[in-house]
């Protein structure tokens, strides 16, 4: 098993590694003196690991509920959260007890906000079972849900405990879920250059699967570190690839999973960059090699002029301009704007 702290204003361990789910109650034992644990999953997550856990746990005498949604970013809404927090009340937890969020992103985003809002902030360990969340969302401690008006509008930081990541779970997940993680995982090696371009060649990605987590997870633990609250700008390198990825989703209906919205964000933010002579051609076939290579879902079925529109919508805009990280070389991302009509000419 391997350690990583990150050092935010309240420190915390992530732990990865094979078997961890069996260690669940042992890793949880040290955060939760009254071992009452409030586990938040989905339909899916619940019947591969979900019951296990809470048996687990009940049998090493702690008091486990659970609350079970509908998977889908479709859940990660006000009344899912409401139904959260009402049956934490109902079941009678209280500010010392902790809640156990297991899943991929969306159980990771909902449950930490509901953690951050019930009795105004009780202790959460986030167990993400997605290679996306594993790499991504359940470290940094920012927290959403959707509203109508747009992705993770209603939200808030909350550092979680400790977050277990047990490796055979995410070895075990089917390739499309999978292949969704990689979309994060090609972000990484944009923004820094890492082995993992090189593995994806080769096919190793599985074999390797520890490793990649581990670099991903020492590059977003380095950016968060800096900048925990989002308010220095230097959280933004992270969203390589994500004002294009945005605008799939949106314009997709949600339909078009993150992670691979994210992949074909990548891809055609490299070619904005080529032809902007910001970086190379090789540097934008590597991605596109990469993208491909994981097994996703490439064609885009949306035009130029809908992907613009969408993109003018980006939370990150400045001065009516839509605001772009893209790669200069691998490793090596700079910010450009944009304004819409450069964007369709550049599409
Ligand atoms: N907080 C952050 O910093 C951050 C960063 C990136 C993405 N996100 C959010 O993460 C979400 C996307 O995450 P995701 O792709 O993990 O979504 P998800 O949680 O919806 O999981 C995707 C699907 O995989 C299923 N699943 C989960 N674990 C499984 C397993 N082990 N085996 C089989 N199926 C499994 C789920 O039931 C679901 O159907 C988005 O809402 C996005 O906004 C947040």
């Amino acid at each position: 098993m391997q350690k990583m702290t990150v050092n935010t204003t309240e420190k915390y361990d992530i732990l990865l590694g094979a078997g961890l789910k069996e260690k669940v109650a042992e890793l949880l034992l040290p955060f939760c003196p009254t071992k009452k644990v409030f586990i938040i999953t989905d339909d899916i997550v619940d019947r591969l690991y979900g019951e296990e856990i809470a048996e687990s746990l009940n049998r090493e005498g702690f008091s486990a509920e659970k609350f079970v949604f509908k998977n889908g970013e479709a859940s990660k809404n006000i009344s899912v959260l409401s139904e959260i927090l009402e049956f934490a009340a109902l079941k009678g937890f209280k500010r010392n007890d902790l809640f156990l969020t297991l899943g991929g992103g969306v159980p990771g985003d909902m449950g930490g906000l509901a953690s951050a809002l019930y009795m105004r902030g009780v202790p959460i360990v986030q167990m993400p079972t997605t290679l996306l969340s594993a790499v991504d969302s359940s470290v940094g401690g920012k927290t959403a849900i959707d509203l109508k008006a747009g992705k993770n509008l209603c939200g808030a930081f909350k550092q979680p405990k400790l977050v277990i990541i047990d490796t055979d779970i995410i070895k075990n997940l089917p390739d499309d879920i999978f292949a969704c993680g990689m979309g994060e995982v090609i972000k990484c090696n944009i923004i820094k250059d890492l082995p993992i371009f090189d593995y994806i060649s080769k096919g190793a990605v599985k074999q390797n699967i520890e490793s990649v987590i581990f670099d991903c997870l020492a590059l977003k633990k380095e950016i968060v570190e800096q900048d925990e609250f989002d308010t220095k700008g230097i959280r933004n390198i992270l969203n390589a690839g994500h004002t294009v990825a945005h605008a799939i989703e949106l314009l997709s209906g949600f339909s078009i999973m993150h992670g691979n919205a994210v992949a074909m964000g990548t891809v055609i933010e490299a070619k904005i960059s080529e032809k902007l002579g910001f970086c190379n051609k090789n540097t934008a076939q590597t991605i596109e090699n990469a993208v491909k290579n994981s097994g996703l879902y490439f064609e885009i079925p949306f035009s130029k002029e809908d992907i613009a529109n969408a993109c003018i919508l980006d939370k990150k805009n400045k001065d009516s301009r839509i605001v772009f990280l893209l790669p200069e070389k691998i490793g090596s991302c700079r910010e450009v704007k944009l304004t819409a009509d450069e964007l369709i000419n550049l599409l």
